[in-house]
């Protein structure tokens, strides 16, 4: 069996906030943000709901689909607009779908993640389901600390995966999760997201060359084949010392993070749209997605385009 994608699409707020004018409230600056993450602006408004809706009827529209050829919606979310309900459902409602719809939460691995619970649900009989990552992160951040308020923005990004017996784009995956480093990025009920950059710095580049590799491995290919790879957006650094190790030029490796930030579960499907529209996804090529985040997780997926 197989599994296409069909259609994208990505919502990101009006407002948009540069390293400045943080730099008017905080002690920082837009050289330190510039060189030590790679960010120059971010987006900040909307809710994982309201952006999660526009992203998943763009992705709808762009795969030439109706709403009711969709059988399941699985939210990638690190922020719910409500701990209780979840937040698909909320988003089927708007968007008119009355197929199952539930949310994930893998942090920043999280589209990735819920790529996979997609594969498994086509593997198992569902057609089409629709993979939405949206995060209204912003909320979360306690805007006095230059931390964490340089690092996050907010937006969403969507994909229609469908059931193909005949071919498939998803040639492998490799995913983890590690516990034992849950307290270096949280968030506590009623609380702001704290983190220890320097060690989570370390252990992302770590885990996302092992899982890239694996699942290069086991895909069958090596980072020669690859045309594209599109990374988690948290730290340009990260990424290049990640890439770097894998033997991949930054030629060949996606950034929105200047215009977007860490946008979680958002980031990959926002960066994949960005080279969609920048002609780089050809059909026939290779790409590594990789994600990692808080947990800590990570996920990795071989991906061969076939439009
Ligand atoms: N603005 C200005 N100065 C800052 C600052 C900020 N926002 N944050 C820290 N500094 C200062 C520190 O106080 C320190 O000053 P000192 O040298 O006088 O002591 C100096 O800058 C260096 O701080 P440090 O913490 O060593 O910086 P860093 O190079 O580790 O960068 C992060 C900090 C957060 C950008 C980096 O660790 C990182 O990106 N980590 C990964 C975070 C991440 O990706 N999280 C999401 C995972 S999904």
């Amino acid at each position: 069996m197989g599994v296409r994608f069909r259609g994208w699409g990505i919502a990101v707020p009006d407002r948009i906030v540069t390293n400045d004018e943080l730099s008017l409230t905080l002690d920082t600056s837009d050289q330190w943000i510039t060189e030590r993450t790679g960010i120059r602006e971010r987006r900040v408004g909307g809710s994982a709901m309201s952006l999660g809706v526009i992203a998943g009827r763009d992705a709808i529209a762009d795969s030439g689909m109706e709403l009711s050829d969709i059988d399941f919606l699985v939210l990638a979310t690190t922020t719910p607009d409500r701990l209780c309900p979840a937040t698909a459902p909320m988003i089927a409602n708007e968007l008119g779908l009355t197929c199952p719809a539930m949310d994930v939460n893998a942090a920043c691995s999280g589209f990735m993640y819920a790529v996979r619970t997609a594969y498994g649900l086509l593997e198992t009989g569902n057609k089409r389901v629709l993979v939405i990552g949206a995060e209204h992160l912003s909320r979360w951040v306690d805007w006095s600390d230059r931390n964490m308020a340089v690092l996050l923005g907010d937006g969403a990004g969507a994909a229609v995966l469908e059931y193909d017996p005949d071919g498939n784009d998803l040639l492998s995956f490799h995913l983890g999760a590690d516990g034992s480093a849950a307290d270096l990025l949280t968030c506590e009920h009623g609380g702001f997201f704290q983190m220890d950059g320097k060690e989570v710095f370390r252990r992302a580049v770590r885990v996302v060359v092992d899982s890239a590799e694996k699942a290069m491995a086991s895909a069958g290919i090596t980072a020669d084949d690859l045309s594209l790879v599109i990374p988690h957006q948290a730290n340009i650094r990260i990424i290049q010392a990640a890439t770097q190790r894998l033997g991949i030029e930054m030629e060949r490796t996606v950034i929105t993070l200047d215009r977007y930030g860490n946008t979680s579960s958002a980031s990959i499907p926002l960066a994949f749209y960005d080279a969609r529209e920048n002609g780089r996804v050809k059909s026939g090529d290779y790409a590594l997605l990789t994600g990692f985040g808080a947990g800590m997780t990570w996920a990795s997926a071989i991906v061969k385009w076939s439009r």
